[in-house]
């Protein structure tokens, strides 16, 4: 099955890894950027093609990782006309995408999309870049691959632990585009936690279809794709501070998100215990704990903070989500409420 990111040109495509490649990959040539636990379960599979491998966990997503992917595609002999694969999870794409805009100026990339997270949000929208010094994705730039690869076959192999961080950006996406997605994960919390591949691919292809549709009509986050941020401001920092999984922490920021939507008056109690009860079956509030301390500064490094003014994203209801602007003293208060 394919999906078309219209404005982007990206093709997307749900169905079998290693025969896709072959039909994908321009002139069936490419250096393959993957990490070590990928190499592990899947190298067997991989084409003939020269392969770097990153280590795991977002202490890799840095400057030393790009240099040393660099060093290995010249003494392979890349040139302009190479083309990156990236094979993996989040951290594999948005280090491959960044590292094909920068190589020579730039060179053709494709992803293959291999975690949960990276296939509901991460593999797409055209978002590159690595941390510096942990602060999240503070370096970086939009480039859209080629073509993204989503094979739910793959996910068989994902640990529990990546599975349902995973689905925290696929609750996310239902949350501020999809009222009705978010009824179908409720409806569904059973079958989702028991890895119903079928309905797993129908809601991938949900998720990437609301991603896609806005990233269409604001490809730079000059307006609609801010929301796409939900829970993110905070979710950055506990991240950062704490080295929980990404998505886990994005719910621990969804959640502060709701409570603040609800205490503005824009969500009912119902539908904030709605929102906490299924974060909390499908295992993603495990009860991080936050020390305002430590994710205070990491706050004030959001890029989304702009002067003293942060633009911070709220719920108006369930799968419709709102801008709201702060001053930035006012939300650090509302936020340590909560998070204190
Ligand atoms: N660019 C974007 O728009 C965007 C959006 C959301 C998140 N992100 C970024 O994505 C990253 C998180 O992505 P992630 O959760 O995929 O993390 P990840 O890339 O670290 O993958 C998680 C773990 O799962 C393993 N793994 C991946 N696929 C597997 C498979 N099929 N079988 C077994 N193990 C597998 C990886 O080796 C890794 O250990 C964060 O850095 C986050 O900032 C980017």
């Amino acid at each position: 099955m394919e999906l078309k990111c219209k404005n982007c040109g990206t093709r997307v495509f749900m169905g079998n890894a290693w025969e896709l490649i072959h039909e994908l990959v321009p002139g069936r040539e490419a250096i393959i950027i993957t990490d070590i636990n990928i190499v592990d379960l899947y190298g067997d599979h991989f084409p003939d093609y020269p392969v770097i491998t990153i280590g795991t966990g977002e202490a890799v997503k840095e400057l030393e990782t790009v240099q040393t992917i660099i060093k290995h595609l010249l003494a392979i002999g890349a040139d302009r006309s190479s083309f990156l694969l990236g094979i993996g999870g989040g951290i594999v794409c948005d280090i491959t995408g960044f590292v094909a805009s920068i190589y020579m100026r730039g060179v053709n990339f494709g992803f293959v999309s291999s975690s949960l997270l990276s296939q509901v949000d991460a593999s797409i929208g055209g978002k590159n870049g690595v941390n510096i010094h942990g602060i999240k994705n503070i370096i970086g730039c939009f480039n859209h691959p080629s073509f993204v690869i989503c094979d739910t076959n793959m996910l068989r192999t994902l640990p529990d632990e990546e599975f349902i961080s995973g689905l925290g950006e696929l609750v996310k996406h239902a949350l501020i585009l999809d009222g009705n997605l978010f009824e179908s994960i409720e409806y569904n919390i059973k079958p989702i936690l028991a890895r119903d591949y079928d309905l797993l691919g129908e809601l991938i292809s949900k998720s990437i279809a609301l991603k896609a549709s806005v990233v269409e009509k604001d490809e730079k986050e000059d307006g609609e794709r801010r929301l796409l941020n939900f829970g993110h401001t905070l979710g950055h920092a506990i991240e950062a501070a704490t080295g929980s999984r990404h998505g886990l922490s994005v719910a621990a920021g969804m959640m502060v998100a709701v409570e603040i939507s609800y205490d503005e008056g824009l969500i009912s109690k119902e539908e904030k215990e709605r929102i906490s009860n299924t974060l909390k079956v499908l295992g993603l509030l495990p009860g991080i704990q936050i020390n305002w301390q430590n994710i205070g500064d990491k706050i004030l490094a959001d890029k989304k903070k702009q002067g003293n003014m942060i633009n911070f994203i709220l719920l108006n209801g369930i799968g419709r989500a709102i801008q709201k602007e702060y001053q930035l003293p006012d939300i650090m208060d509302k936020l340590k409420d909560k998070t204190g």
